[in-house]
């Protein structure tokens, strides 16, 4: 999803922001920003940014997290908590208030085929780097989806720089939470609508996760604020 080298890079510049956090809350284990995309799918959370900009996300147990973001140009970040991965009912709530690019959303790889998938629940924003193409809709939980794939050429992947598909659940648009966010997303109903649409997935990564993600896009800039609890 991005360079390795980007996440060394500002993995230095963050240090000094986890000295400043508040007492009492779980640190982002840094260790973690400095692995490879591959080995990150192992740990129980995501944490990692791209470019310039100040992002601050802190792990506060029982699956809470809690992130601030203001990106710059090329600026990026994932954050979020994680659980092993498969066909599984998750339920999240809390607080999501983006401005600019960027998702709410499950998150995950597979390979054989090499997939990285998400289920995106909410969003100020859409603006994937590729084009998505819509491949049809179902419903899950009383929710109405869309489903669309993205193709990225020669683009990090859990196996390097790869070409690879990316699959997209997208919550509708006139369902989409902002502020007060809460819901369930079972898995499985994804995974099977994207495979009766002829998309299917191939062996899990360890981990999947839930995860607030933004990026800048152009001249469209990501910032604001999450709390989402995980269960
Ligand atoms: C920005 O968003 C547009 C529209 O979705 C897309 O065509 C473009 O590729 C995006 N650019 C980047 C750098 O992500
Ligand atoms: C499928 O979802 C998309 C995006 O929400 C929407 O534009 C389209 O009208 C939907 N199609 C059907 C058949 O519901």
């Amino acid at each position: 999803m991005v360079s390795f080298t980007a996440i060394v890079a500002t993995a230095l510049a963050l240090i000094p922001s986890a000295i400043t956090a508040p007492s009492g809350l779980g640190q982002l284990d840094y260790n973690s920003v400095h692995k490879s995309l591959d080995t990150r799918q192992g740990y129980p959370w995501q944490w990692w940014t791209e470019g310039q900009g100040q992002f601050s996300c802190q792990q506060q147990g029982g699956g809470k997290y809690s992130c601030t973001w203001n990106g710059q140009a090329g600026g990026g970040m994932v954050a979020g908590t994680g659980w092993g991965a498969g066909r599984k009912t998750v339920r999240y709530q809390g607080q999501y208030n983006p401005k600019g690019p960027g998702y709410l959303s499950l998150y995950g790889w597979t390979r054989n085929p090499l997939i990285e998938y998400y289920i995106v629940e909410s969003w100020d924003v859409l603006a994937p780097g590729e084009p998505w193409t819509l491949r049809g809709n179902f419903t899950s939980d009383g929710g109405n989806y869309a489903f669309y794939t993205a193709q990225r050429v020669n683009k990090p992947s859990i196996e390097g720089t790869r070409t690879f598909t990316q699959y997209f659940s997208v919550r509708n648009e006139a369902e989409k939470q902002v502020g007060a966010v809460s819901g369930t997303i079972n898995t499985a109903n994804h995974f099977d609508a994207w495979s009766r649409m002829g998309y299917r997935l191939g062996n899990f990564e360890q981990n999947m996760f839930m995860v607030t993600e933004a990026f800048a896009n152009g001249t469209k800039l990501p910032s604001g604020t999450s709390t989402i609890t995980v269960s």
